[in-house]
C-alpha cells in the first residue's frame, strides 16, 4: 500500500498554485489524507513536466510534498512576528498567492528551496531509487582550508549530497506549469523567484572533512559536500525579502526591468516583486490579510513583533494566561524522569 501522507490545505495551495489553485481548491477538499497517487490522478490540471513526473516517479512526489511543507514551516517561523505571518489558513493564503508582492515571492522561493532541499536529503538517505549520494569521481580534489599542514592527503569519501538532482527535481515541479490566466510578465516573476529559491540552497553548499590516521594525526582528510541546513536558507531568503527589488513588465511583455533610477538589476538570487504590499493590519478578504486583532504582540520590541507595529497603533490589552508545565525534573537510576507540574503565569500582550 502506499504511504499515506497527511498535508496541509494551505501546503497543497503552495505545491500546486503554479498550476490551477481554483481547480484543485474543488477536487480535494480539506484535511488532505492522500497518497502520491491519488494526488496525481485527481489533480488533472497539472501539466506537461508535473504531469509526467507524477505519472513516472510518484515516490518523488512525496518529498516534494515534504520540501512544501518544510518551505512553509520555515515562512511561518521566519514570519511569526510580522503582520503577514504566512498562515496557511485557505481563505487567505491562496488570495496572497495570487498577488504579485514581496511576500509571495518569498513564498514561491522558500517552497522552491525547500523540495530542491527535501529531494536532495531523501537522496542522501537512499530513499529513492533515482539518485544516491553525489558522486565525486569527476570533480577536482578538495581544496585545503588551512594550508599550514603541509603533508594532509585530501579525498572525497563519506555521503555528499546530490543537490543537482534536487535542484532539477524542483525545476521540473515547480516550474512547470500551464499558461492559463496569468501573464508573461507573472509566470516570469514566479519562475524568478523559484529560481532565487533553488539558488539559496544550491549556492551554499559546504565541506564537511573528517580527520584519519594514527592518534588524531590526520594523515589522511576524507570530506563531502553537504547542503546548508534549512533554517540558514530561510535565515538568507529572509534578508533577500528585505532587499527585494521591484520590477515592471517591458514594453514586450517578455522582459522584467527594475524600477527606480541606479537601481542595479537583480541578480538570480534575489527576489523580485511587482506591487506593493498590503499593510495586512485589517482582515480584507481581497489582499488575504486576516488583520492583526488577537494576535500577541510585544510591548517593548521597537520593531515589526512591537506592539506599536504590529496592532497598527490600535493599541493592545495585557493578559495573564496560567498554564501547566513540566517543572522540577529529577532523574532517577536508571531510567525514568519525574517531574512536577506547576503553574507558570505568563503576560501576555494582545493585539485590539
Ligand atoms: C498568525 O496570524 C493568524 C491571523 O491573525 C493568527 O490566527 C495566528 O495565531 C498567527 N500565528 C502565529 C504563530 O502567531
Ligand atoms: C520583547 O522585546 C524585547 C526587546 O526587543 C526582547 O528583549 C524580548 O526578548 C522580547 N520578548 C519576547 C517574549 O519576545
Amino acid at each position: 500500500m502506499a504511504p499515506l501522507i497527511r498535508i496541509q490545505l494551505g501546503i497543497f495551495f503552495v505545491l500546486l498554485c503554479p498550476v490551477n489553485i481554483i481547480g484543485l481548491w474543488w477536487a480535494v477538499g480539506s484535511p488532505l489524507v492522500m497518497d502520491p497517487n491519488s494526488i496525481c490522478r485527481k489533480t488533472k490540471q497539472l501539466a506537461g513536466k508535473q504531469a509526467e513526473l507524477c505519472q513516472s516517479q510518484p515516490e518523488i512526489i512525496k518529498e516534494v510534498i515534504k520540501g512544501a511543507k518544510l518551505g512553509i514551516r520555515e515562512c511561518q517561523h521566519q514570519f511569526r512576528s510580522r503582520r503577514w505571518n504566512c498562515t496557511s489558513h485557505s481563505k487567505y493564503f491562496g488570495k496572497v498567492l495570487q498577488q504579485d508582492i514581496r511576500e509571495t515571492a518569498f513564498v514561491y522561493a522558500v517552497t522552491a528551496a525547500g523540495v530542491t532541499h527535501a529531494v536532495t536529503q531523501a537522496c542522501s538517505m537512499g530513499y529513492l531509487l533515482q539518485c544516491g549520494c553525489e558522486a565525486t569521481r569527476s570533480r577536482g580534489p578538495p581544496r585545503p582550508a588551512d594550508t599550514g599542514t603541509e603533508a594532509v592527503r585530501w579525498e572525497w569519501g563519506g555521503c555528499g549530497d546530490d543537490v543537482e538532482f534536487g535542484y532539477e527535481k524542483s525545476k521540473q515541479f515547480m516550474d512547470g506549469r500551464q499558461k492559463t490566466g496569468k501573464s508573461d510578465i507573472r509566470t516570469l516573476m514566479d519562475l524568478h523567484n523559484n529560481e532565487a529559491g533553488r539558488l539559496a540552497v544550491r549556492n551554499y553548499m559546504r565541506t564537511e572533512c573528517k580527520c584519519h590516521g594514527l592518534s588524531g594525526s590526520c594523515t589522511l582528510r576524507t570530506c563531502w559536500r553537504k547542503m546548508p541546513p534549512f533554517r540558514e536558507v530561510g535565515n538568507r531568503l529572509l534578508e533577500r525579502f528585505h532587499g527585494a527589488s521591484k520590477v515592471m513588465g517591458g514594453n514586450d511583455g517578455k522582459t522584467l526591468i527594475p524600477v527606480g533610477r541606479n537601481i542595479k538589476p537583480p541578480d538570480k538570487q534575489d527576489l523580485i516583486y511587482s506591487a506593493e504590499s498590503p499593510d495586512f493590519c485589517l482582515p480584507n478578504r481581497k489582499t488575504g490579510s486576516a488583520g492583526t486583532r488577537g494576535r500577541v504582540c510585544n510591548s517593548t520590541a521597537l520593531d515589526m513583533s512591537g506592539c506599536d507595529l504590529l496592532c497598527c497603533d490600535r493599541g493592545y490589552r495585557d493578559e495573564t494566561v496560567v498554564y501547566e508545565e513540566n517543572c522540577l525534573c529529577r532523574f532517577h537510576w536508571c531510567c525514568v524522569v519525574q517531574c512536577k507540574k506547576c503553574s507558570v503565569r505568563k503576560k501576555l500582550s494582545l493585539c485590539m
